[in-house]
């Protein structure tokens, strides 16, 4: 919420949650942060249903709620969600969904009903829980008859006593099927758009040839995205929802030819086989070397892009594909606006700012609202020291190595790295901060 709140000074944000803790945390985040586009309500979504004032949204996010609440609160929600998305706004929901959950629901059961006799507060009871039960599991025919389970299981073991606590003494915790949520949806109005995992809607991406084609044959969506869940086992799913109606797709060319896109990362990492699903795809060398080139000058469109690319003998729909697939895989991200890159001035908004000392004081990895992705760019601590040196002044590159050997020095006081590899990991990362980052967070808008 804070990043996208950052991204979008000009959007007015209210974040909700019943837990008074949450609300103060953000609360303090927020201003520490010098962010002030959100309004935060400690407040049921009861509560929050029935105040006059509430207004008409564009958008409503809820993240991590639909799968741990209670029936009664999920009606509530469709309330919300049926009176107060505006015509055209979007809804994000996500959650646990069968069939990838199944086999480890039993495995809650049980939880819940040992922590029952377990000593202590919620968070301690969970661990006791969990220590019985890893005891336990081996004389347990049905650890064996769900090998899945123990590696769940085993996992769980590393995860914090309060994660624990929260993911597994809920006792309102479901999993749904997708077509159930949709069906719920639709009784409100509410059309299904398609998933916020991009890769989840690229079919091709997520299983084989006949596959596709073998659900494609089913008679209805319905029974289609159902096939879907199970051909890829899914466990959760996180869906974007209309208040309206979905427009019939026009082609590709068409839908996609204004958004621009980004790289996030140093646009020479940006991979040429990427693993989805389905299993890896590999891009043409040529293809690769003229998007790593494109890519340094920030955002820019499809339309954009197909103009520089491929040269005269240029298969556009291929080109055109192999972006779809790189968003879809991550590598690249959809972009709110196109940027023409400044010169850099070494600006950053008191926002970024300030997060930027965050990060370094707690080493948080807190991505960087931007408001060319309308997203966070992700950063690295070390990479937080070296851009403070650059916004501070710094003259050339050799000016942000030293910062950054300090602090790795510092960092890695205790351990046994030694001084000269810390010296040239430094010199690495300040080399790269100057020449690759700083260029690239000027184009996405995050200094001016
Ligand atoms: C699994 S947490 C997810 C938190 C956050 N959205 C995230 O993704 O990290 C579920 C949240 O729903 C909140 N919650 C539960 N019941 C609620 C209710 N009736 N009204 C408002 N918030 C509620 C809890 O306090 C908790 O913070």
């Amino acid at each position: 919420m804070l990043v996208n709140a950052g991204a979008y000074p000009h959007g007015h944000f209210i974040a909700c949650d019943i837990n008074p803790d949450h609300i103060i945390e953000a609360r303090s985040r927020a201003e520490r942060f010098a962010i002030h586009n959100v309004e935060f309500q400690q407040a049921s979504f009861e509560e929050l249903l029935a105040q006059e004032q509430l207004p008409q949204f564009d958008f409503i996010v809820l993240h991590g709620v639909y799968s741990w609440v209670a029936t009664e609160v999920r009606t509530t929600i469709r309330q919300i969600l049926a009176t107060h998305l505006k015509p055209g706004g979007l809804v994000y929901i996500s959650y646990n969904c069968k069939p990838g959950w199944s086999p480890e629901e039993p495995l809650r059961k049980l939880l819940v009903e040992l922590s029952r006799t377990e000593a202590g507060d919620s968070a301690q009871r969970a661990r006791g829980a969990l220590q019985t039960l890893n005891q336990l599991s081996s004389k347990l025919n049905y650890f064996k008859q769900h090998p899945s389970v123990i590696t769940g299981l085993n996992a769980y073991i590393h995860e914090s006593d309060n994660y624990l606590a929260h993911e597994f003494l809920n006792h309102s915790w479901q999993t749904f099927y997708s077509v159930d949520i949709a069906e719920e949806m639709n009784n409100i109005g509410l059309a299904f758009v398609g998933s916020a995992t991009l890769v989840d809607n690229h079919p091709f991406l997520l299983v084989d040839e006949a596959t596709h084609e073998a659900i494609n044959q089913l008679p209805t969506d319905r029974q289609r995205q159902l096939a879907f869940d199970f051909a890829c086992n899914r466990r959760f799913r996180r869906d974007i929802f209309i208040n309206g109606t979905v427009e019939p797709q026009k082609s590709l060319l068409e839908l996609v030819s204004h958004i621009p896109f980004a790289a996030i990362k140093d646009p020479e990492f940006i991979t040429d086989i990427v693993t989805t699903p389905r299993g890896k795809i590999s891009f043409g060398k040529s293809f690769m070397v003229e998007l790593r080139t494109l890519m340094k000058q920030g955002a820019i469109s499809f339309h954009q892009t197909l103009a520089h690319m491929g040269g005269k003998s240029r298969n556009e729909m291929e080109i055109l594909r192999n972006l779809v697939f790189l968003i879809a895989a991550g590598e690249l991200q959809v972009c709110q606006n196109v940027h023409v890159a400044g010169t850099g001035n070494r600006v950053a908004s008191p926002t970024i700012r300030k997060m930027l000392e965050f990060i370094i004081e707690t080493g948080a990895a807190l991505p960087l609202p931007s408001p060319v992705l309308g997203n966070g760019f992700p950063l690295d601590v070390v990479e937080a020291v070296a851009l403070v040196s650059w916004l501070d002044g710094a003259e050339n590159r050799e000016q942000l190595v030293s910062p950054v050997q300090q602090y790795l020095r510092q960092r890695h006081r205790a351990t046994a790295l030694r001084g000269e590899e810390l010296d040239s990991q430094g010199r690495r990362i300040g080399k790269q901060v100057w020449n690759v980052l700083v260029p690239q967070m000027v184009g996405l808008g995050i200094f001016t």
